[in-house]
């Protein structure tokens, strides 16, 4: 197993500031991947962080600064609601991101969540995601070349909640996962730890003084995945970014 590669650390002034500083990364990442594997395979994240950046990406200058026709979407966790409910990540990506003209050329893969059960849905995702990807697992996993991800104030990330059994799925690409401690409280799936941790990019995002507890027990190399499930991200041959604003750098004690 090669070790993984150092930590990549960022803090911005404000929000706004991070959100740009993703859509150029998340751009360059992507144009590197249409040259090296002819597509830019991105798990989205849900949350308001990401939705600031989707806005982004939809317009100018940022919407033709890469070939969305070779972009493919797909969701790193989802709710189980209905595509049109104001609380499913489908439906913010849809009203944020594929709302611009250009990125609506990118191939979109949602979470089926009208098939039945969450873990009906979770079985059918990871089967989508596998044929997609031509991988089998245990034995092989999705390489995504970017997986973005939130943090929530109690540690957790995708939808994989502390003491959650789904932190401890190893078997396959997506689980379901019943409601954490923060709102909604709904059903989720949700991509799984060999999944996250195969990725070649994999990159937070962070806003608000209300992360500090969590994020501080993270960068200060003590959290256990257990309670703090972000922590367990740590792509085992990919790179790992950081992106904070100052709201929440400040209050988790990180001067950079
Ligand atoms: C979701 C998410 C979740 C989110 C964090 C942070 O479905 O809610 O994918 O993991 O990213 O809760 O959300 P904020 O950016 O809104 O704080």
């Amino acid at each position: 197993m090669p070790s993984p590669l150092p930590v990549e650390w960022r803090v911005f002034a404000d929000a706004d500031r991070l959100a740009h500083a993703a859509a150029e990364i998340l751009l360059e990442i992507g144009r590197q991947s249409i040259v090296e594997r002819g597509r830019f395979t991105i798990a989205l994240s849900g949350g308001s962080t990401p939705e600031r950046l989707y806005r982004l990406l939809a317009a100018a200058p940022y919407d033709d600064q890469i070939d969305w026709s070779r972009v493919q979407l797909f969701m790193g966790d989802e709710r189980c609601v209905p595509a049109d409910d104001g609380r499913s990540n489908f439906h913010m990506v849809s009203h944020s991101l594929l709302a611009g003209d250009k990125p609506k050329a990118a191939a979109m893969h949602p979470v089926r969540t009208e098939l039945g059960t969450p873990q009906q849905c979770a079985a059918a995702y990871g089967a989508e995601l596998a044929k997609l990807f031509g991988v089998t697992p245990p034995g092989a996993w999705p390489q995504f070349d970017l997986i973005l991800l939130g943090l929530g104030d109690d540690g957790h990330t995708a939808s994989l909640f502390p003491h959650a059994a789904a932190l401890k799925v190893n078997d396959a690409i997506v689980t379901a996962s019943p409601p954490g401690v923060l709102p909604p409280p709904v059903d989720r799936v949700t991509l799984t730890f060999p999944v996250l941790n195969a990725a070649r990019n994999a990159m937070f995002l962070v806003a608000g003084a209300n992360k500090g507890a969590a994020l501080k027990d993270i960068y200060q190399g003590r959290a256990t995945i257990e309670e703090r499930p972000a922590s367990g991200v740590r792509p085992s041959a990919g790179k790992l970014i950081w992106l904070l604003d100052q709201a929440a750098a400040g209050s988790a004690s990180i001067t950079r």
